[in-house]
């Protein structure tokens, strides 16, 4: 097979990458290690930045966003039983529209473009990238098959083979692994107030969000050690309402989950983000911690600088945009992974904290509940710094 752009990962990245490519009349393809319902079956972010709408609109799968996603003009920060909101409104909002339902929107529009994914493709290998020829092995039913292209996108998330196939001598990863993990329920119940609530108590953080006004999403941080297997529902509705202020854990509704699972909390960030011919996008190049909701989003931004650079050489000739890629993405990577960074150590309970880092956490919530620049700076960040 030959293409202009073979992308790895039917990531959120990877698709809307193909999806504006194939407007822009660029063919490519996708390769995935997982099947389709796997993929669909991930329940992950859930927040939208005003950004990431655009970009979804650009790319012509944003009709079903505007009917079923919901807007939020601010959410909640509860502190020692008592509960606070910080207002986006004056910034635009953000839209709450779960990621399983992105990438099905971008599915439907690749099918019905007629643009090619390889489902569980195996062992898929990079070659050639430092040069003028790269391209994509990858086994299927039993074959080897070979995908020759002028550009590969490394949408395939952090322990994808893209960033791995770059020399270790070539890049440069910088790393904080945060000693506790978030466990994350999802159940058919309502939400328990129509606006997202971050909560900061001294058994560690929670979050209460949504995915619609039937389905509940929830989160409580938990140790590296836990096991999901030891955590039945009952369990976990016991330590979410003990993390809630009383009012809000009297009107929790609570009912069977339908997903739980752990993740644990890392910011990372791989520099450059372009290799010859090989460019990384999304998880694949950086993970913030969940807390800033910005993972999906700094996919999209970088999908947005990819896209242009990839659409502007393919009209023009013209390899500036493609060039200056890595740095364009970076900024902007670098000022979310420092918003989240500053979002977790504001909310978590960290173990070994010692009593002056739990005084300069107090002082940082007193300093924001008090003052309106630092709500502002807060709302700035959470809504989206401009691309
Ligand atoms: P990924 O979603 O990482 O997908 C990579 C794809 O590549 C996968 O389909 C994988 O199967 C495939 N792949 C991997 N290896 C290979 C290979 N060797 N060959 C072929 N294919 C391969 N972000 C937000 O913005 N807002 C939120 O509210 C938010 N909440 C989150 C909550 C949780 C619990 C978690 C875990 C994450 C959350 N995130 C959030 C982060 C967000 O989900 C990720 O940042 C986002 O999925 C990254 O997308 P991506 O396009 O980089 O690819
Ligand atoms: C969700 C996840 C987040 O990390 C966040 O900050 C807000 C919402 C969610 O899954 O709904």
């Amino acid at each position: 097979m030959r293409v202009q752009v073979a992308t790895i990962g039917s990531s959120p990245s990877g698709l809307m990458l193909g999806q504006l490519l194939n407007q822009a009349g660029i063919d490519n393809v996708i390769l995935e290690q997982r099947s389709k319902a796997h993929v669909l079956s991930r329940i992950r972010a859930g927040v939208l930045e005003q950004g990431t709408v655009e970009l979804l609109e650009r790319a012509g799968v944003a009709g079903r966003l505007h009917a079923e996603g919901l807007v939020h003009d601010g959410f909640d920060i509860c502190v020692s039983g008592t509960r606070r909101r910080v207002d986006l409104a004056s910034r635009g909002g953000v839209v709450v529209y779960g990621q399983t339902e992105v990438t099905r929107d971008l599915m439907e529009a690749r099918e019905a473009a007629g643009a090619v994914t390889v489902y569980e493709a195996g062992e898929v290998s990079l070659e050639g990238f430092d040069g003028d020829t790269p391209s994509v092995r990858y086994r299927k039913d039993g074959a080897t098959h070979q995908v020759r292209c002028d550009f590969i996108a490394g949408c395939d998330g952090f322990h994808g083979v893209s960033r791995k196939s770059v020399p270790d001598a070539a890049i440069t990863s910088f790393e904080r692994v945060y000693p506790f993990g978030w466990l994350g329920v999802l159940s058919e119940t309502p939400p328990v107030s129509d606006e997202l609530i971050y909560v900061h108590s001294p058994r560690g953080f929670a979050l209460c969000s949504m995915r619609s006004p039937t389905l509940s999403r929830y989160y409580i941080q938990c140790t590296l050690a836990e096991n999901v297997n030891e955590w039945p529902d009952e369990r976990f509705w016991h330590e979410l309402r003990t993390r809630l202020d009383p009012d809000t854990a009297a009107v929790l509704q609570t009912g069977p989950s339908i997903e739980k699972s752990i993740a644990p909390l890392r910011s990372f960030v791989a520099e450059p983000m372009r290799f010859g011919r090989l460019f990384l996008a999304g998880d694949a190049a950086h993970i913030v911690p969940p807390t800033g909701a910005k993972g999906l989003n700094l996919a999209a931004s970088d999908i947005h600088y990819l896209s242009d650079a990839l659409i502007e050489f393919h009209a023009t000739g013209r390899s500036g945009a493609l060039e200056s890629y890595s740095r364009r993405a970076l900024r902007r990577v670098w000022l979310a992974e420092r918003f989240s960074w500053w979002m977790t150590h504001l909310l978590h309970h960290f173990p070994d904290n010692g009593p002056f880092g739990m005084k300069m956490q107090t002082a940082e919530l007193e300093y924001l509940f008090s003052s309106s620049s630092a709500q502002a700076s807060l709302a700035e960040n959470y809504v989206g710094l401009p691309y």
